[in-house]
């Protein structure tokens, strides 16, 4: 073949490379995830997370600002209640956190998407995305709460709801409710093959929600399956999922390709906590060009087939890119 095919032709010039690269990122690609807290003018630096924080609504609708004014179309919000208890009550109260974070977000700025993460472990005292039940997580008693959250979600004016819990059979309760209500232009993205990762470390420092005993193996999924996430994704779009999520990303690239190949619904990808804070520390030692590196890695992980990512980048990286 050589000296007939000569590949480094086309990687000549920065104008050449451009015109052959097959993937381009753009601010349009990302939703950032923020952690809303009762109270004023909060806002708490997550030591494990450099530049995230935990904030007060009057905070978030600021960041939310600054969100939608470089490019960045959506938010996804976690809430930190005043109150946990086993039932998981603050979880669908109308007057929560989140609902109110929902309204004054979409008060101050209509046209921002506001994703909300329907999960019980945020509200839990015990930190598990479900009810306990003879010490197990109950599956189905679990899914009339996440139903009730996901309408509170909606009646707060909620544009997504993205349930995160992994019990069976939530996304065809949620559509049903929101049906139901009167909510049948709420879209639903679905957390469908979310792993039981160690790189969620840092995100319940933040989140407030690291289960007191045990873990979630009982319900997320093995890290060493790749066959059991299409078949968590045919469920969840059966179901009614419009968009499926892979969670994590980047050790995940194998199965974001997977689902991308399998099915016709939009891909998100969750570039987690754990994945940036790797990065962020290592930058702090001078280990990594934190840029260089967050740019390598948002690239990858829309390469491998993600349509839309989640990611605590997305405003460092939407600023690089405007
Ligand atoms: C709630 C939830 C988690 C994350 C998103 N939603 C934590 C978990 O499952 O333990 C993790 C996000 C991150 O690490 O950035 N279930």
């Amino acid at each position: 073949m050589f000296p007939i095919h000569r590949p480094r032709r086309l990687r000549r010039t920065d104008i050449l490379r451009k015109m052959v690269r097959e993937t381009t990122l753009t601010p349009q690609d990302f939703i950032y995830p923020m952690f809303v807290v009762p109270g004023k003018k909060v806002k708490n630096p997550i030591s494990s997370m450099p530049e995230c924080f935990q904030e007060s609504i009057d905070e978030a609708v600021k960041t939310a600002k600054e969100v939608f004014s470089l490019g960045i179309p959506a938010i996804i919000l976690f809430g930190i209640p005043e109150h946990k208890d086993e039932k998981a009550s603050s979880a669908y109260d109308e007057k929560g956190v989140v609902q109110q974070a929902i309204k004054a977000i979409k008060d101050a700025l209509p046209d921002l998407i506001v994703v909300t993460d329907v999960c019980l472990c945020e509200y839990t005292s015990h930190g598990h995305c479900g009810i306990i039940k003879n010490g197990k997580i109950d599956n189905d008693s679990t899914l009339e709460i996440l139903a009730l959250e996901a309408l509170s979600h909606a009646r707060a004016g909620a544009d997504i709801v993205a349930p995160s819990d992994m019990m069976d059979g939530r996304i065809g309760r949620i559509r049903k409710v929101l049906d139901e209500e009167g909510f049948s232009d709420v879209i639903i993205l679905s957390y469908a093959a979310k792993y039981a990762s160690s790189f969620y470390g840092p995100f319940r420092e933040a989140a407030q929600s690291t289960p007191a005993f045990g873990d979630r193996r009982s319900y997320q999924m093995d890290p060493a399956n790749r066959r059991e996430a299409l078949k968590e994704v045919a469920l969840d779009i059966e179901e009614g999922a419009d968009i499926v999520m892979v969670k994590p990303a980047l050790a995940y690239l194998d199965i974001i390709s997977d689902v991308k190949k399998n099915f016709n619904v939009p891909v998100a990808a969750y570039n987690v906590s754990g994945e940036y804070s790797m990065v962020k520390a290592a930058a702090q030692l001078g280990w990594l060009n934190e840029e260089a590196v967050m740019m390598e890695i948002l690239t990858a992980i829309k390469r491998a087939g993600a349509d839309i990512i989640l990611t605590y980048f997305a405003k460092k990286a939407a600023k690089l890119l405007q």
